[in-house]
């Protein structure tokens, strides 16, 4: 099928693609296997986002730190909400196992939605809501009397510099407990994606760039910051030995070398809140 998405909607297809690639490559971190599948269904020259099977690896293991957050969470509290924003087409909600008392919402812009609908089945214990996440009359539908977790893999560096701190005002004024668990981006690395090729191939722009993860503390009263790593940590120490010896050491020396350097070293973190 053709999927009519463009500028930020239609970036989805590059985390989707490296799922696939980590799927099918002989050492699998996330080990989808709806992505290959996906990725079967959709017509689009993914060749041309820029995704190589490096750097799928890095993606792949971005979206295992957040399955892991999440199943700490639900592990928890096993009578939740998940608000998983910007869900693009992503398995999370198959991916991630959860008892009876959770409750699931995959959150992303209508055009979005509508494909994703097109390629999941649906099923009961699970929500989707097409909307922007910046118009937050849809948080109305949300209801507030459980724990809540809200997810936010590759979204945050999308949405407009006042528009982020907004939305995560109205989430910690909507819901009552809950964390935030969510990757943000530098305002360097915001202002120099320009030329890159899903950038170029999409349209899409980045606009909201966050240096220091406490920033958000300042801006949006209730939020508190409970842990932040670099981009370059994700990966679970156990994940690392499960790499081929030459990707291991070269991603070791991301780790060690780049974030120790004053510019590159804070690219981007992946940060945990707490609020309530
Ligand atoms: C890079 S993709 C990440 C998708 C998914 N989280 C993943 O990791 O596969 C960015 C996603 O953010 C969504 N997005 C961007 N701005 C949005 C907005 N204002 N409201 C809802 N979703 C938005 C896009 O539609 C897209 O699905």
């Amino acid at each position: 099928m053709k999927v009519p998405l463009t500028g930020a909607a239609a970036t989805l297809l590059a985390p989707l693609y490296a799922r696939a690639l980590d799927a099918s490559s002989p050492h699998p971190m996330l080990a989808d296997s709806t992505a290959p599948e996906l990725v079967q269904k959709i017509e689009y020259d993914f060749g041309a986002l820029g995704m190589r099977p490096s750097n799928a690896v890095g993606v792949a293991l971005r979206a295992r730190f957040f399955d892991r957050r999440t199943r700490e969470f639900l592990t928890a509290h096993p009578n939740s909400t998940v608000l998983h924003l910007g869900c693009g087409l992503d398995n999370r909600v198959d991916r991630v196992e959860r008892g009876p008392g959770v409750r699931w919402f995959d959150v992303d812009q209508p055009e979005v939605i509508e494909v994703r609908e097109q390629l999941f089945s649906p099923r009961s214990d699970h929500r989707t809501i097409a909307a922007s996440v910046t118009e937050t009359d849809w948080l109305a539908e949300v209801p507030t009397d459980l724990p809540v977790l809200v997810i936010a893999e590759g979204l945050t560096m999308y949405l407009a510099a006042d528009e982020g701190p907004r939305m995560l005002r109205a989430l910690v004024e909507h819901f009552s407990e809950g964390e935030a668990v969510f990757d943000t981006y530098a305002r360097y690395a915001v202002r120099s994606t320009r030329s890159m090729a899903l950038f170029r191939k999409t349209g899409a722009r980045l606009a909201w760039g966050v240096d220091d993860p406490r920033e958000l503390e300042r801006e949006v009263p209730g939020l508190r910051l409970v842990k932040s790593v670099k981009a370059y940590h994700t990966a679970d120490p156990a994940d690392f030995r499960r790499l081929p010896f030459a990707l291991r050491t070269r991603m070791r020396v991301d780790a060690e070398v780049l974030a120790r350097l004053p510019v590159l070293g804070r690219v981007g973190h992946l940060s945990r809140y707490a609020f309530g």
